[in-house]
């Protein structure tokens, strides 16, 4: 008789940015390597991993609530371990190995430690790996792509940051700026697109500072995205994060040259006032913003801009933040992402510059910003009513299989009826109507 061995079950969570679940398909393939296996279903899981963001206090919250929940999951099931990984577990370290939920404790340059933390907490004690290394890029992992079935991808391009804005906790937590090799790159993308995949996008905290030099080339940022753009036509390429400072008229033009670089560009402005972005260390000013702004319009006329923006910062004034408005009335952001400030212990404005912003003025504030931008995004939306986009389709519609959807080279998802069109074709779609968040057309 033959008894066929049960592989442990792996479940991850992640929390926060692309950058997580991309972080997440290393880990994955790590221990898939070492005989695990994946699960959706975290009943069934012998190894529950929480992959964390720390960049609001908000986002921490939630994990230490998560872990309430798993307390009362071990006690049901006492063999099952759980592993907090990623920016918090960084950031919180020893602390997190207080609750009793916690047996693992990983940085995001450990994972490579994750099969030893494992054996420490299977043989009773806790395991914790918060080093930081200057030259963790996870070369000569495959990452295993945790969405089946996708035809979207990430590739990480680089880890780390060097730019210490000072609210932010990311340089802390992920640590310096490292390049990945073009070589593992190009390779990643090229396995991407035999498996299926039809889009990629490139992840990094700022991708325009990409920098590698292989045998006696140079190759930067614009140069790598060419690259991409020419392994095949019919695969669209994307990117994610874009600091404004570094984002280049090289760049811009080869965006603009080639069809399949998405004409979609996420570019942070942060504030609108020039005396908060110089507090927040951010090296451009409001001017040089709109100046990119402007020449991003120019040489791609159809190419949509989306930001991140918070309000609440240290000293931020009633007029700071009225400029703020103004800068999104002016810009017009097809979207964005709208936070209030939230102090990071450890960062510079922690350390030197007081929270003094009142929690109701920065909830009023960021209820002003929401509410704008919603009417700005609605109006974007509306004006690309009548026009034909090509959509790369994604998906069932979640409100109704009669529908499918998709995004535009300009990131927006566009929900259109099922005419027989399947998961990763490209289709032309005209918009018959639009909100602020989504699209509705029909195949034309
Ligand atoms: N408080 C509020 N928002 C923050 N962000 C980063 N740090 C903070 C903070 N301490 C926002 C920025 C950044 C995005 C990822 O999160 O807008 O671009
Ligand atoms: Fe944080 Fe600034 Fe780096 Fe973005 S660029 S990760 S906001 S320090």
């Amino acid at each position: 008789m033959s008894f066929k061995t049960r592989k442990p079950q792996l479940f991850i969570e992640t929390y926060g940015c692309q950058m997580n679940i991309a972080d997440s398909e290393v880990v994955a393939a790590i221990l898939i390597a070492h005989g695990y296996e994946l699960t959706n279903d975290v009943n069934s899981a012998d190894l529950v991993l929480i992959n964390t963001c720390s960049v609001r206090d908000n986002a921490e919250q939630r994990v230490w609530n998560r872990l309430d929940f798993f307390r009362g999951h071990k006690k049901r099931k006492p063999n099952v371990k759980v592993g907090i990984i990623g920016c918090m577990a960084k950031r919180v370290g020893e602390k997190l190995l207080e609750h009793p939920a916690v047996d693992i404790v990983a940085g995001p340059d450990s994972y490579r430690d994750m099969p030893m933390l494992i054996d420490k907490a299977l043989s009773g004690s806790k395991g914790i790996d918060i080093e930081q290394s200057e030259v963790e890029t996870y070369s000569g992992i495959v990452p295993e792509r945790v969405a089946d079935g996708s035809v979207c991808g990430f590739v990480s391009i680089m880890r780390g940051c060097n730019n210490f804005c000072t609210y932010c906790i990311v340089p802390y937590t992920r640590g310096r700026e490292r390049s990945r090799d073009t070589k593992d790159i190009i390779n990643e993308i090229k396995s991407l697109i035999n498996s299926g995949y039809r889009e990629v996008t490139l992840l990094g905290q700022n991708v325009n500072s990409y920098n590698w030099t292989d045998e006696n080339r140079e190759i930067n940022f614009p140069k790598l995205v060419e690259m991409i753009a020419t392994i095949d036509p019919n695969f669209r390429v994307r990117f994610t994060t874009s600091h404004p400072k570094d984002i280049s008229d090289e760049l811009i033009e080869v965006i603009a040259k080639y069809s399949n670089v998405c004409k979609h560009i996420h570019l942070p402005v942060q504030a609108g006032s020039n005396a908060v972005l110089e507090l927040m260390n951010r090296k451009y000013t409001r001017e040089y913003y709109l100046d990119r702004v402007k020449k991003i319009r120019t040489l791609i006329p159809d190419c949509s801009l989306t930001t991140d923006v918070f309000c609440g910062f240290s000293g931020e004034t009633e007029q700071d933040f009225q400029q703020t408005l103004e800068l999104m009335r002016e810009v017009e952001f097809d979207s964005a992402f709208m936070f209030k400030y939230s102090e990071r212990p450890g960062t510079y404005a922690a350390k030197k510059l007081p929270d003094d912003v009142p929690e109701e003025v920065k909830v009023k504030r960021l209820t002003e910003i929401i509410s704008l931008q919603n009417k700005i995004s609605k109006k974007r939306n509306q004006a690309d009513v009548g026009k034909t986009f090509e959509v790369l389709v994604e998906g069932c519609s979640k409100k109704s299989d009669k529908d499918m959807f998709g995004r535009t080279s300009q990131n927006k998802v566009v929900v259109f009826p099922n005419n027989g069109t399947k998961i990763g074709d490209f289709v032309k779609v005209k918009i018959v109507s639009a909100s602020s968040a989504t699209l509705i057309g029909v195949v034309s």
